[in-house]
């Protein structure tokens, strides 16, 4: 039997090989053959597909991660129906509006705003390949909106962040309002009137830097005060807000977990209350002495109680500096924690223009 299998191959060969000279033209002469070259060392084994695309994909834990976001202000969206819909607003404020952004439309009303969700933020793979991180709409370094030169760079995922946890305006943009104030809004010249040398207008119950100057603060930018860095830049954001989690800390809920402290640096502490406390403590006595002052000087309105809003008036420039050092520190929300050194550079500033 396995004779003739033989004798049957052999047949086969033959008529291929009869087959595929007669198919060709004249032969050419053979070449001298070359020495054989070194066998290649062997290549690393791949990862079995199924493990690594389930780092990520697998049921708990996409289910782990849907239950922190959940628990997160871009999850609830407060604002969204306040801001998300407008034109000036929406790229910071609606799911919609940040994408459009992404696209490279800036500006655009909203009609329907959404909160986000996981594609707010989370794109389409660029590859398989082994290895592979959550694809993410972008990572790409961010020129800020307060000079539209100076760029921001922390190097990966943060930069998404930095997108929209940013200053809207510098100080440069007041300042420049100290010759004659124009009603450009509501184009009434009656309104119009000279900004003494020396003054500034504050023009706005929402003068500032808006709400969120987080980029700008880590990086030692955005107030009145030599700019400084301190080891918390190279954490980026997703270094505190992210990383590793908990069931109500760390990973998508945003919120920064003790972990995320001890693992490279803080390593002694043990209660994240009590580690920050403190020293968040400390810059608040600060900014409340400092609100204070702004007020008999005119530059806030409200009380200890209630919190503090900028007043619209005319203020020295002191004053303004001051007043802008608060906002920026306030506006920032960690009490001091992003930037501490930078923070306190601002506050003695305020402090010091202020007669503290
Ligand atoms: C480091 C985490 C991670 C790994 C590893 C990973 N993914 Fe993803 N993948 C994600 C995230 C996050 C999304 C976006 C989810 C969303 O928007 O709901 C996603 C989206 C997808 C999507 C839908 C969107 C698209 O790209 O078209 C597919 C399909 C997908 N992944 C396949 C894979 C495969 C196949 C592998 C393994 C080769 C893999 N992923 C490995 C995190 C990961
Ligand atoms: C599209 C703009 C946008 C992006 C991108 C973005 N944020 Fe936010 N973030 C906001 C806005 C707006 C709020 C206020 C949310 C609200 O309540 O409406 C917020 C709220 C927060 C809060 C306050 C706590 C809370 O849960 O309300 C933290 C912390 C935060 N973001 C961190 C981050 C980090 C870290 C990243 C990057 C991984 C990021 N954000 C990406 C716009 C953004
Ligand atoms: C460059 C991005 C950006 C733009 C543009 C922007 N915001 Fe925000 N806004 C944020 C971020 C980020 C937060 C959350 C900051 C935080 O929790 O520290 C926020 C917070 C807020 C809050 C909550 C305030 C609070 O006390 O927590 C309101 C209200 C708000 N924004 C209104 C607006 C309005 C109205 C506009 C348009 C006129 C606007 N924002 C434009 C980024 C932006
Ligand atoms: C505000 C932006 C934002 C939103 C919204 C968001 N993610 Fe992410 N996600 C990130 C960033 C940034 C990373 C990378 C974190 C890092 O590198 O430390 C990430 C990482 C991941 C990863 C990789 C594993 C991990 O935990 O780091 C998965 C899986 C993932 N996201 C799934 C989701 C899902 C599912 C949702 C919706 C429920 C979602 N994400 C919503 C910003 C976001
Ligand atoms: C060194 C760790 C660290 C880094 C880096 C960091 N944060 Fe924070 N952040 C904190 C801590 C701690 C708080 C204070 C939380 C509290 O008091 O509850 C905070 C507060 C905040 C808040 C206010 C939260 C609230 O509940 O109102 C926002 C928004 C925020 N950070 C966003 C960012 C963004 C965006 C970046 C990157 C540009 C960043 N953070 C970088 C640790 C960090």
């Amino acid at each position: 039997m396995s004779k003739k299998i033989n004798l049957f191959a052999i047949l086969v060969l033959a008529l291929m090989v009869m087959f595929t000279v007669s198919c060709e033209g004249p032969a050419g002469a053979d070449g001298v053959a070359g020495a054989d070259g070194a066998d290649g060392t062997d290549g690393v084994d791949g990862a079995d597909g199924n493990v690594s695309c389930l780092t990520c994909h697998s049921t708990d834990g996409m289910a782990a991660i849907d239950g922190l976001f959940a628990l997160s202000g871009h999850s609830a969206g407060n604002y969204v129906g306040y801001a998300g819909s407008r034109g000036s607003c929406s790229r910071c404020h609606s799911s919609e509006g940040f994408m459009d952004f992404i696209a490279g439309y800036d500006g655009e009303d909203i009609p329907y705003p959404s909160a986000w969700s996981c594609g707010t933020c989370h794109g389409s793979h660029s590859s398989l390949e082994e290895g592979i991180s959550a694809p993410l709409q972008t990572t790409a370094a961010v020129t800020i909106i307060e000079d539209g030169m100076t760029v921001i760079d922390f190097d990966g995922p943060s930069n998404l962040c930095a997108n929209c946890h940013q200053s809207r305006r510098g100080y440069a943009y007041y300042e420049a309002i100290d010759s004659v104030w124009t009603d450009d809004v509501n184009g009434n010249d009656s309104l119009d009137f000279v900004v003494a040398d020396g003054s500034v207008y504050i023009n706005s119950s929402h003068a500032g830097p808006h709400h969120g100057p987080q980029a700008n603060t880590l990086s030692g930018l955005g107030g009145y005060g030599t700019s400084s860095t301190g080891a918390h830049l190279s954490a980026g954001c997703v270094g505190c807000h992210m990383g590793d989690a908990t069931s109500t800390e760390g990973g998508h809920s945003f919120v920064p977990n003790l972990e995320n402290c001890t693992v490279a640096c803080h390593g002694s502490v043990t209660d994240m209350a009590t580690f920050t406390t403190d020293a968040q403590d400390a810059v608040s006595v600060r900014l409340d002495a400092i609100a204070a002052e702004l007020v008999t000087a005119g530059a806030l309105a409200g009380d200890a109680t209630d919190g503090y809003h900028p007043h619209v008036g005319v203020v020295t420039e002191a004053q303004f500096k001051a007043f802008w050092n608060y906002m920026v520190v306030y506006e920032d929300h960690s009490h001091g924690v992003h930037n501490p050194g930078y923070f306190n550079t601002l506050l003695t500033q305020a402090e010091a223009l202020l007669g503290l």
